[in-house]
């Protein structure tokens, strides 16, 4: 049967889509043929509905004493915790969801929705913890002073498809707890799995608190930003979608920004490194989900005295690795949810063997309608797309060095900084490199792998990729701003 998402949620209602331009998608396979199939049809919206949702969370915010942003924290937290319990019992429609929309794995589909559930239960817990830490009095110079955090207004916040649970939630769950109302937007894949959700949301927050509306951003978020109702873009995607969006607000000084956007997070192997943990960490820093992770390995540096070793036995485990439907046992490698993703893929090959590298394992490259198997090619140069490009797919470049600087080097001039993967064992040349290391990324990895979590720790970048941090802690500091009353002694 065709899924069709119709259902948004608007000031409290549950809306029927009827729109006239209700878009059909194909995502991934549900026969043997590993053909894209039409799973449903999805709505897309425009500037009526967006301004609609926009108006309802303004409403919602602002309207005298706002219900929400002045709502007691005990309160606050029995209709997060509600909602949460409601989630639970979707599980097993999410999960399925999760693979049909965007070709996760069983396994890391079920991973992340444990992941979300934890993630709210814990951001309910530090939030009772930041209450009580930050409701305080200071006293200074005879000015008495009650301190509390408070909400920054209406958040449009809009969700990758590689992520569209976890990563998503990571913003909008701290953007509610905290007193802020919401206008979200899921990505194109993951608009399905939402649907098992809105009933929770609509029977736990107050009407206008959280509105969802579908659509390509152009058409539905761009209204949005331009009503001027927006205090916080909250974003994980790429930058041009961040940048345009920031363009369309009439008073951009007033906008707080929290994104997360591309990275290129590079391996560095040293001469000295355990090979088969670097081996091991590197398949699944590159290909886990297929490399659709802002956190993936996307470049991997390697010692020359080591460099044929490696890549023998890095190719060969490459492929080893077992491509199928989601849901099937032992499978890995799935297919691609984004139509046009193999076709890009296979132009970074062609360009980067055009320019002298070679595709070293032996099935890389190899295709089904909606596939491509991982490609890893070697030796790259500056000249490549794929080394400049943020590939976020089935491709792995490998370069090889002498002299640490230049993997550092490259480093520096990139226009990325989330993170770096460092494995070697001599601790005399790893202490050196983690200073430098550190200035340059957000997190260094010893001999592992880059990961986002676990999700107490801070997730952020430098240069373009990304402004704000997330986590637990950090979220919930992102979206509010302390605000205190003064009061003389006298
Ligand atoms: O796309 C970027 C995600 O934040 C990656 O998260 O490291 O938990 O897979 P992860």
């Amino acid at each position: 049967d065709l899924l069709n998402q119709d259902n948004y949620l608007v000031n409290g209602e549950l809306k029927k889509w009827e729109g006239q331009t209700s878009a059909v998608f194909s995502t991934i396979s549900s026969t043997e043929e590993y053909a894209p199939t039409i799973l449903g049809s999805i709505p897309f919206m425009g500037e009526k509905e967006g301004l609609e949702a926009v108006e309802a969370a303004d409403l919602a915010y602002n309207n005298g004493q706002g219900l929400w942003p002045t709502m007691r924290v005990k309160d606050r937290i029995k209709c997060m915790s509600s909602f949460v319990r409601q989630m639970e019992t979707t599980r097993e429609e999410v999960v399925k969801y999760l693979m049909w929309e965007i070709g996760k794995s069983l396994g890391d589909s079920q991973k992340e929705f444990d992941r979300t559930v934890e993630y709210i239960y814990d951001t309910i817990e530090d939030y009772k913890k930041l209450d009580r830490d930050s409701a305080k009095f200071i006293k200074s110079q005879g000015v008495n002073a009650m301190v509390r955090r408070g909400p920054l207004g209406v958040v449009l916040c809009l969700g990758p498809y590689n992520y569209p649970l976890n990563e998503t939630f990571a913003l909008l769950i701290p953007a509610l707890i905290m007193g802020n109302t919401v206008v979200f937007k899921p990505a194109k894949h993951g608009v399905l799995l939402i649907s098992p959700l809105l009933e929770a949301f609509r029977n736990s927050f107050p009407a206008g608190v959280i509105n969802i509306v579908y659509g390509r951003g152009r058409e539905v978020a761009s209204p949005i930003m331009k009503s001027g109702k927006v205090a916080v873009l909250a974003l994980i995607g790429n930058s041009k979608s961040a940048i345009a969006l920031q363009d369309q607000h009439p008073n951009k000084n007033r906008l707080r920004l929290i994104l997360g956007l591309e990275a290129k997070n590079p391996a560095i192997i040293l001469a000295d490194a355990d090979l088969d943990l670097a081996i091991q960490e590197c398949i699944s820093g590159t290909l886990s989900f297929n490399g659709q992770r802002c956190t993936a390995l996307k470049i991997l540096y390697v010692h020359e005295d080591i460099v044929e070793e490696f890549n023998k036995r890095y190719a060969a485990k490459v492929d080893a690795l077992v491509f199928g439907n989601p849901w099937e046992k032992g499978v890995s490698l799935t297919p691609l949810p984004e139509k046009g993703k193999p076709a890009y893929i296979q132009e970074l090959i062609d360009d980067a063997v055009s320019k002298g590298a070679k595709v070293i394992n032996e099935k890389g490259g190899e295709h089904s309608p909606n596939y491509i198997f991982p490609a890893v090619l070697y030796p790259i140069n500056k000249e490549m797309r794929v080394y400049n490009e943020e590939q976020f797919g089935p491709v792995v470049p490998i370069l090889s060095f002498k002299d640490i600087q230049e993997p550092l080097n490259d480093m520096a001039e990139s226009n990325y900084g989330q993170q770096v993967s460092l494995f070697g064992k001599d601790i005399k040349t790893i202490a050196p490199l983690i200073d430098t290391l550190v200035n340059l990324v957000c997190r260094v990895n010893l001999n592992s792998s880059c990961q986002r979590g676990p999700d107490i720790y801070p997730f952020t970048g430098r240069k373009d990729s990304a402004v704000g941090t997330l986590s637990i802690h950090d979220a919930l500091r992102s979206f509010s701003i302390r605000t205190f009353v003064a009061s003389k002694d006298n």
